[in-house]
């Protein structure tokens, strides 16, 4: 397989684009025309060949330029990358799991050769060689969370768990939909979930961490969740809100279909060997309003569900003060037709 890798930044002149291939395959999250908050969980890695959940962690087109974006954010603001002492070896594991699953799911890209605690990776899209003592942070440049997630797309939190509950004692958060590490960082499940309206009253966090306190190594878990943004911005960060927030207020009914994006974080869950940690990615997949209308089906279903959905779930995605252009630009693509539920 070859892969091309985009030229392309998240900032700036965002010139951030999705080929075609991108879009067929980008992880559309509405399998009917309304939405509420629910424990959409299934099993990953698992779906059809060439689509995000095939492998362990999806590699794309985006991958050298959203690498080069957190570089450009952790250079600004090194807090996005915290680890509580007790929270290393989750780390070394969060790197075994990542090395391994890359090299066997992307052997073009990258290589792991081990020879008991002597690991030598290769990653060749950043173009990076390291040998290393595997559980001696000595011997990589940086810890090993903040090592490997550097060359992994997506945020990554990592959860200790006790007293029944999962703790956010570590993380890599540099493309987070409006949420902040150095705030959340030492917190629990329903502590960090706090600020999000209905879903704690309709029971969706008391079931969510029961299954989560519930899953083993032997099988990961994924689902989706999604947000609006305004511009390909990755770093939507409260930390960096008056850089993207007043980009918000840019938007008008000529520029909505290409400025606007559905933004749907593909998120997973596993447990990890040695440490008992639980590991969440949280990868991103932008898609602007005039992309996803290249998919009629996607841009009728698009309209209806921000049409009807929840004001206070409009409000808390913060997308309430545009919803009324995004809705209209989107109305143009719905014939009326009935639809079935799936994607
Ligand atoms: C939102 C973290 C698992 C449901 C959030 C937020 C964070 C977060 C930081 C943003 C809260 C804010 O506004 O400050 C995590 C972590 C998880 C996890 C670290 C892994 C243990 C889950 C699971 C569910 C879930 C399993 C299942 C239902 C939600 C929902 C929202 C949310 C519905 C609101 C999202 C939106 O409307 O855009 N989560 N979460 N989370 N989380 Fe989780």
């Amino acid at each position: 397989m070859t892969m091309q890798f985009n030229d392309e930044t998240f900032r700036g002149d965002y010139t951030f684009h999705n080929s075609p291939e991108a879009i067929r395959r980008f992880p559309f999250p509405f399998d009917r025309d309304s939405y509420a908050y629910s424990v959409n969980i299934e099993q990953h890695p698992g779906g059809p060949a060439g689509s995000p959940f095939e492998f362990a962690f999806d590699v794309d087109e985006h991958y050298v330029a959203e690498m080069n974006d957190r570089a450009i954010t952790l250079a600004d603001d090194p807090m996005r990358c915290q680890s509580l002492p007790h929270m290393e070896l989750a780390g070394w594991d969060l790197l075994e799991l990542i090395m391994v699953s890359k090299a066997r799911d992307y052997p073009e890209l990258f290589s792991l050769s081990r020879d008991g605690t002597s690991w030598h990776w290769i990653n060749k899209p950043l173009g990076i060689e390291q040998r290393f003592t595997f559980l001696d942070a000595t011997t990589l440049p940086c810890g090993p969370l903040e090592y490997i997630t550097r060359q992994a797309q997506g945020d990554f939190a990592l959860l200790h768990e006790r007293e029944g509950n999962l703790w956010l004692d570590a993380g890599m958060i540099t493309s987070q939909a409006d949420w902040s590490l150095d705030f959340d960082v030492g917190m629990n499940f329903f502590e960090w979930h706090a600020p999000v309206p209905k879903a704690r009253k309709m029971g969706v966090f008391d079931k969510a961490l029961k299954f989560l306190l519930a899953v083993t190594q032997e099988q990961s878990y994924r689902r989706l969740n999604w947000t609006m943004t305004v511009n390909p911005r990755l770093d939507t960060s409260p930390e960096n809100y008056h850089k993207w927030g007043p980009e918000k207020r840019t938007i008008t009914p000529e520029n909505v279909g290409a400025k606007q994006f559905l933004r749907v974080e593909l998120q997973t869950f596993w447990r990890l060997p040695r440490s008992n940690a639980l590991a969440f990615p949280i990868r991103c997949y932008l898609c602007s309003l005039e992309d996803l209308a290249s998919q009629p089906k996607w841009a009728r279903r698009l309209h209806r569900v921000l049409r009807d959905i929840d004001p206070d779930l409009a409000e808390y995605k913060g997308f309430a003060v545009n919803q009324e252009m995004i809705v209209k630009y989107l109305a143009q693509f719905d014939d009326g037709a009935e639809t079935s539920p799936g994607i």
